[in-house]
């Protein structure tokens, strides 16, 4: 692989256990470029909580492809001297070969995302992950049900309820932690959302008995975020919330006028991007309070 920088990255199984045991879900952020990164690990560190950083298939393709997202997160490990627990995660892998490229590029954690197959071919693909998985210490989510919206691959999902048996077929496959269709939708809630299931979230639970993941987690009430987590979701997946937090702050810097170059140096990028930046820091710090993960990362 010829990584210059040694790994400081875990993977998520004990993260996402002491999660469950202890009643709080670890915040998922997908990472859209350098910026986003920093600013995330900044703040973990700054708040002493762990973190798992979350790239799909297109988002790696966007920054510059596996080893380039390996190498970028590790040495920012390095420089930013950080020491709270921090994942690397292929979030919806769609194949078996982008899982096993994922983790020989470096990922500490891979999703097989199957939900768009029969469920036959998902369990036997999720198998074949696990497997790899495990032979590099890589921690494993598979995905029951489907997830609404459109996913970053362009993948529309109609949002179907994920069905306890397959969940309690799914775990014995050895996966760390579980995906599920409870009426959770990725990008903006529409207008007249029903709401999660939380009878689905409770029978799926009950059969998995590990730590269940929360797609979609930008814009669902505090109220069913904290209600999801007190029925074994352990895991919350943003990136929508944080992407609009980062543009609405971008628009202001520039309606203000503060881009244009008879008002000073403001079209540095440096400077154009620091209130999104700073955004993403605020946006993170609500989410982990609400989470309940903010600060469970010492020692
Ligand atoms: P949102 O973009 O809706 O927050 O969903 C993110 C997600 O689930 C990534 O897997």
């Amino acid at each position: 692989m010829g990584q210059k920088y040694h790994s400081k990255l875990v993977n998520a199984s004990e993260i996402i256990k002491k999660a469950r045991q202890n009643k709080y879900a670890v915040g998922h952020f997908n990472i859209n470029n350098l910026e986003w990164t920093k600013s995330l690990l900044e703040t973990a560190q700054e708040t002493k909580t762990p973190i798992i950083l979350g790239a799909s298939e297109r988002e790696i393709k966007y920054i510059g492809g596996y080893n380039l997202v390996v190498a970028m997160v590790n040495a920012l490990l390095d420089s930013l001297n950080i020491t709270v627990p921090v994942t690397l995660h292929l979030d919806h892998g769609q194949s078996v070969e982008s899982c096993k490229t994922a983790i020989n590029a470096g990922f500490s954690s891979v999703m097989y995302d199957g939900s768009h197959h029969p469920f036959v071919e998902n369990l036997k693909n999720t198998k074949e992950v696990v497997e790899y998985a495990k032979l590099n210490a890589v921690s494993i989510e598979a995905e029951i049900g489907t997830i609404g919206g459109e996913e970053d691959d362009g993948v529309v999902g109609a949002g179907e309820i994920g069905d306890p048996k397959e969940a309690a077929e799914m775990v014995k496959t050895g996966i760390d932690f579980l995906a599920v269709g409870i009426g959770n939708i990725h990008g903006p809630y529409p207008k007249g959302w029903p709401g999660l299931n939380f009878q689905a979230l409770e029978d799926i639970q009950a059969a998995a008995k590990i730590g269940m993941v929360l797609h979609g987690g930008s814009g669902i009430p505090q109220e069913q975020v904290k209600k999801a987590i007190s029925l074994g979701v352990s895991k919350i997946n943003v990136n929508t919330e944080l992407q609009i937090a980062f543009v609405s702050a971008t628009r202001k810097y520039i309606k203000e006028g503060k881009d244009k170059p008879e008002n000073g140096k403001g079209f540095d990028p440096r400077k154009l991007l620091k209130p999104g930046y700073e955004a993403i820091k605020a946006t993170f710090d609500e989410l982990i309070s609400w989470f309940g993960c903010k600060g469970k990362g010492k020692g």
